[in-house]
């Protein structure tokens, strides 16, 4: 849906009065896609027209932003603390600080986690709904990694983990078992494989070869649903927002 430009402006919440909104779009601070935009009456659609302010992105409160990240190894996905930040610590939110204005990223929320030490695919979206629809256990969203384990993968091993194996769960101290769905497995070679899951227990991929008396060297997230990252040709650390369609895609039953 279009809006005219000074009335997104003063929806943002970024301009005291309606008139310093104005101010800025008359002085040539305002670009949309990129151009700056003196006409205050100029009508575009948001969802796919981006507006920068002093080359920050802005957004309407209420609406919803998603991203793709090709997540680095080293990076948590948490809000870390001033103390965690001391001995080293990174979090994935730090890399979308030049990516969106404070608003925007106090929203942020990863869709579901990875490990500390696993890279890539990793989405980050403010939608609440967005999180759900991927992490609830019910919906079995299929998740596929690449696996490199540290010793040779055996058949036994490989028979195991696409069967089901019993992994340690961990809540409050207290520990319980837990069966796995099956899985599929694609092996490349010796000790590396395409390993995909339909649910997402806390560091699941890991536990499952450690079940089978193996571990993990390198972990790996290729594809969420139907979202693969090799589709957005991200180098490690880069992110490229999405668009409402292409999040609909991603749930299509092929
Ligand atoms: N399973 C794991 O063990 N770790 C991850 O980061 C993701 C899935």
């Amino acid at each position: 849906m279009k809006v005219r430009l000074h009335q997104f402006l003063s929806k943002t919440g970024h301009f005291s009065s309606k008139r310093e909104a104005k101010d800025a779009v008359w002085r040539g601070e305002i670009t949309v896609n990129g151009s700056i935009v003196k006409d205050i009456a100029y009508q575009f659609n948001p969802r796919n027209r981006p507006v920068e302010y002093q080359g920050r992105r802005l957004f309407l409160p209420d609406s919803d932003i998603t991203f793709v990240l090709n997540k680095p190894s080293g990076y948590l996905c948490a809000r870390i603390n001033e103390n965690e930040r001391a001995i080293g610590k990174r979090s994935v939110f730090d890399l979308f600080e030049s990516e969106v204005d404070a608003t925007v990223h106090a929203r942020l929320l990863t869709v579901g986690r990875l490990d500390e030490a696993t890279t890539g695919l990793l989405i980050v979206t403010t939608s609440g709904d967005l999180v759900h629809r991927v992490t609830a256990p019910e919906h079995h969203v299929a998740k596929r990694y690449w696996v490199s384990s540290k010793r040779p993968l055996t058949e036994e091993a490989e028979q195991q983990l696409v069967e089901g194996v019993s992994i340690e769960l961990e809540s409050e101290g207290v520990i319980s078992y837990y069966l796995t769905q099956p899985s599929k497995l694609e092996r490349i070679n010796e000790r590396d494989f395409i390993l995909e899951v339909v649910e997402g227990k806390k560091r699941q991929v890991r536990r499952m070869v450690a079940a089978v008396g193996n571990a993990v060297e390198h972990l790996h997230r290729l594809s969420i649903a139907n979202a693969a990252l090799e589709d957005f040709d991200l180098d490690e650390g880069a992110m490229r927002e999405v668009k409402p369609t292409e999040i609909e895609a991603w749930f299509e039953q092929a």
